[in-house]
């Protein structure tokens, strides 16, 4: 379960003073499985949103439930567990320059302390099925643009997160990945994994049917 109850959000600037609200009064509650897009223009508040998901900003009021944890109260100790359960597509990927295509996938496994031959078995099943089989030893930098979106895919939905979140992940892919994507998205969706997806994409939310959170000048105008 995700739970904003009377969020509002600030950013807070140089010097350490406070920004104008940018998150007004969001309300709402996602259960544990659902799918929902993620919609309004840009400005709107979708990132914004989506980094309160991933504990990345706090609340500068109201109350945030993730995951059967109230952030706020929470020991500061629980947050990084907490964390490792969210998977996350960065609309700028946020790959780790330094490391090849298998070692940025295989991080959170790494992380999770899974044995490395089921780590090697994973990362080569689902760098083969985004279609990077050949890319396992390549840097970032060395991939064109929709491969390492493919490659940012694969490294949040790696490790199963309960929780996944994307913002706008099919900015650089064509139509025939990001129909990919989308199926990968749902079969995770279908084992139990709450997705958000922040998109522009109307061709695809057109095309698939799902319950969206709307957003407007920082305000939730629909939730259906
Ligand atoms: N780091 C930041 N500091 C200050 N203001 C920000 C920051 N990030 C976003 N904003 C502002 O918050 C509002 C919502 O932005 P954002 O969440 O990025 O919207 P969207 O993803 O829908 O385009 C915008 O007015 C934007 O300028
Ligand atoms: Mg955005």
């Amino acid at each position: 379960m995700v739970r904003f109850d009377r969020i509002g959000l600030r950013y807070s600037q140089a010097g350490g003073r406070y920004g104008p609200e940018v998150l007004h009064d969001l309300n709402f509650a996602l259960p544990d499985g659902v799918f929902r897009w993620l919609l309004g223009p840009s400005g709107a508040g979708k990132t914004s949103v989506l980094r309160l998901m991933y504990l990345d900003v706090r609340p500068t009021r109201g109350r945030l439930d993730l995951l059967g944890t109230d952030v706020a109260s929470a020991r500061r100790g629980a947050l990084p567990r907490l964390r490792r359960r969210i998977g996350v597509v960065f609309q700028d990927f946020r790959l780790l320059p330094h490391l090849s295509t298998f070692d940025n996938v295989a991080l959170p496994l790494r992380l999770a302390g899974r044995p490395e031959g089921q780590i090697r078995a994973d990362v080569t099943e689902m760098l083969g099925w985004v279609g990077l089989g050949r890319k396992l030893g390549t840097r970032p930098l060395a991939l064109a643009g929709g491969e390492q979106q493919r490659v940012a895919i694969a490294r949040a939905v790696i490790a199963r997160p309960s929780l996944l979140l994307a913002d706008e992940p099919t900015g650089n892919l064509d139509d025939t990945q990001a129909e990919r994507l989308m199926g990968l998205f749902k079969e995770l969706n279908r084992l139990g994994t709450t997705v958000v997806v922040a998109t522009h994409n109307q061709t695809l939310v057109a095309r698939h049917k799902a319950p969206a959170l709307r957003l407007e000048n920082g305000r939730l105008i629909g939730h259906e």
